[in-house]
C-alpha cells in the first residue's frame, strides 16, 4: 500500500506490481513489437503550415489500444483516422475517467524529426493513469508505440522551423456502466495533427491576464498535477470571463494568501531582482496543485546548469509580486508549455486595476534565451538527449 501512496502523490516512476488485494492492474503492458498497421488508402491533403489551427487538423491514421479486465492489454493498432464508437454509458462521457497528454515532433533543419522529451510525457500520463484508477502500461512501449505513429504520418510532421506535429495521447475509461467504479474496459488512443507557431507574427507577443481570487483551478488534495480532462472543462468559462475584461488568459490564484500558481495552461515563471538585490528566477513547487510541465522542467534545469542567478521553487504570493511591480523589481514574467515554450506576460488586471509588467522592455533577455535554447534542440541545430530521433 506504500507503494500505492507513493504512487498517488504522483512520485512513481516504476511498474506497479500485478495486485494490491481488490485493486486490479493488468498483468502485462502491450508490446511496440505486436503493432499492427492498416493503412488509410484516402490520404489527405497537408495543409498549408502558414493557416494552421491549433487542434483542428489531423493525420492520416490514430493509435488505438484497448484493455479489459479480463483480458488485459489488446495488441496496438494503426489505422485510418475515424471516429470511436462508444457505448452511451461509457465512464469517460458520465465521470470523467478521462486523461491526456500534449507533447510534439518537430521536423529539424538536418530532416530528421525529434520528439521533445517524451518520457517526461509517459511518466506523466503513467501518474495520471494511476490517480484515474486506469490500467497502467510500460511507458517506453508507448513511446515506442507513438514513435511508430509518427513514423507512419511523417508527412503530416510540417516542413518548417515555425510549425510542428502536435500529439495527443489520450486514455479513457468506456466501462458500459453508470455505478462510479474503476473501469473494467479502457480505451488509449492517440491522434496527431499539425500545428503553427504559437505567435502569429513570428516575434513575441505578450499576454495580458485577468487574476481572480474567485477562481481556483485546482485545490490541495484535488487533482492539478495530473493531466485530467476534468482540470480543464471548468477553466473555459472563466477563459470567457477574462475575455469579457480584455484579458487573454488567466492568472490562477489559490487560497487566502492568493498564491499565485499557474497562468492559463502554462506554469509561470517570474524573473525579479529580490528585496536583497539577487537576480532570481521563481515558480511555483510541485506541491500538489501546480501541473509538473516539460517546459518547466527543461527550464529550470537548463538555468541551474547555466547557474546564472538564483533558481527557486516556491510559494509566490500575489502581494509579493504586486510589491515587486510597485518597487519595480520584476524584470521578466512569462508562462512556459509545450504549444509555445515561453509565453511573455505584459499586464495584469487585478482587483480592478490593470499593472503593467515591463517583461518585453527587457527584452524579454531571459525568454528568448530559453525560446532559443529550446527550439534549438527540437529543431536540430543543437543536439542533447533532450530531444530522442524518431526516424
Ligand atoms: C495546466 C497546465 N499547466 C502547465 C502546462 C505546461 O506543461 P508542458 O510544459 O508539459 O506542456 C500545461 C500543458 O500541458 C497545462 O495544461
Amino acid at each position: 500500500m506504500a507503494a500505492l501512496r507513493t504512487a498517488l502523490n504522483g512520485r512513481l516512476l516504476q511498474s506497479l506490481p500485478v495486485s494490491f488485494g481488490s485493486l486490479r492492474f493488468a498483468s502485462s503492458s502491450f508490446k511496440a513489437g505486436d503493432l499492427t498497421i492498416e493503412r488509410n488508402p484516402v490520404l489527405k491533403p497537408k495543409p498549408d503550415p502558414s493557416t494552421l489551427v491549433f487542434g483542428k487538423q489531423f493525420s492520416d491514421h490514430m493509435l488505438t489500444i484497448y484493455w479489459s479486465a479480463e483480458g488485459g492489454w489488446k495488441n496496438p493498432e494503426i489505422k485510418p483516422f475515424q471516429n470511436l464508437s462508444l457505448h452511451p454509458a461509457a465512464s469517460c462521457l458520465h465521470y470523467s475517467v478521462e486523461l491526456f497528454e500534449g507533447m510534439k515532433a518537430f521536423r529539424g533543419v538536418d530532416n530528421h524529426i525529434r520528439l521533445f522529451r517524451p518520457n517526461l510525457n509517459m511518466e506523466r500520463m503513467y501518474r495520471s493513469a494511476v490517480r484515474s484508477c486506469l490500467p497502467v502500461f510500460d511507458k517506453v512501449e508507448l513511446q515506442e508505440c507513438i514513435k511508430k505513429l509518427v513514423e507512419v504520418d511523417q508527412e503530416w510532421v510540417p516542413y518548417s522551423t515555425e510549425a510542428s506535429l502536435y500529439i495527443r495521447p489520450t486514455f479513457i475509461g468506456i466501462e458500459p456502466s453508470l455505478g462510479v467504479a474503476r473501469a473494467g474496459h479502457a480505451l488509449l488512443f492517440v491522434i496527431i495533427g499539425p500545428v503553427g507557431p504559437y505567435f502569429a507574427t513570428g516575434g513575441f507577443s505578450p499576454v495580458s491576464l485577468l487574476a481572480d481570487p474567485s477562481y481556483v483551478r485546482a485545490c490541495r488534495g484535488g487533482v492539478g498535477e495530473y493531466k485530467m480532462g476534468g482540470n480543464y472543462g471548468p477553466t473555459i468559462a472563466v477563459q470567457s470571463e477574462a475575455a469579457k475584461k480584455g484579458c487573454q488568459q488567466v492568472l490562477w490564484l489559490y487560497g487566502e494568501e492568493e498564491e499565485i500558481t499557474e497562468v492559463g495552461t502554462m506554469n509561470l515563471f517570474i524573473y525579479w531582482t529580490t528585496k536583497n538585490g539577487e537576480r532570481e528566477l521563481v515558480t511555483p513547487p510541485l506541491d500538489g496543485i501546480i501541473l509538473p510541465g516539460v517546459t518547466r522542467q527543461s527550464l529550470l534545469d537548463l538555468s541551474r546548469e547555466w547557474g546564472d542567478f538564483k533558481v527557486t521553487e516556491r510559494k509566490v504570493l500575489m502581494k509579493e509580486l504586486i510589491g515587486a511591480l510597485n518597487d519595480g523589481r520584476v524584470l521578466e514574467v512569462f508562462g512556459s508549455g509545450t504549444a509555445c515554450v515561453v509565453c511573455p506576460v505584459g499586464s495584469l488586471l487585478y482587483r480592478e486595476k490593470i499593472y503593467q509588467i515591463p517583461t518585453m522592455q527587457n527584452g524579454p533577455d531571459l525568454a528568448k534565451r530559453f525560446h532559443k535554447e529550446l527550439t534549438d534542440l527540437q529543431y536540430g541545430r543543437k543536439q542533447r538527449d533532450w530531444a530522442p530521433l524518431v526516424i
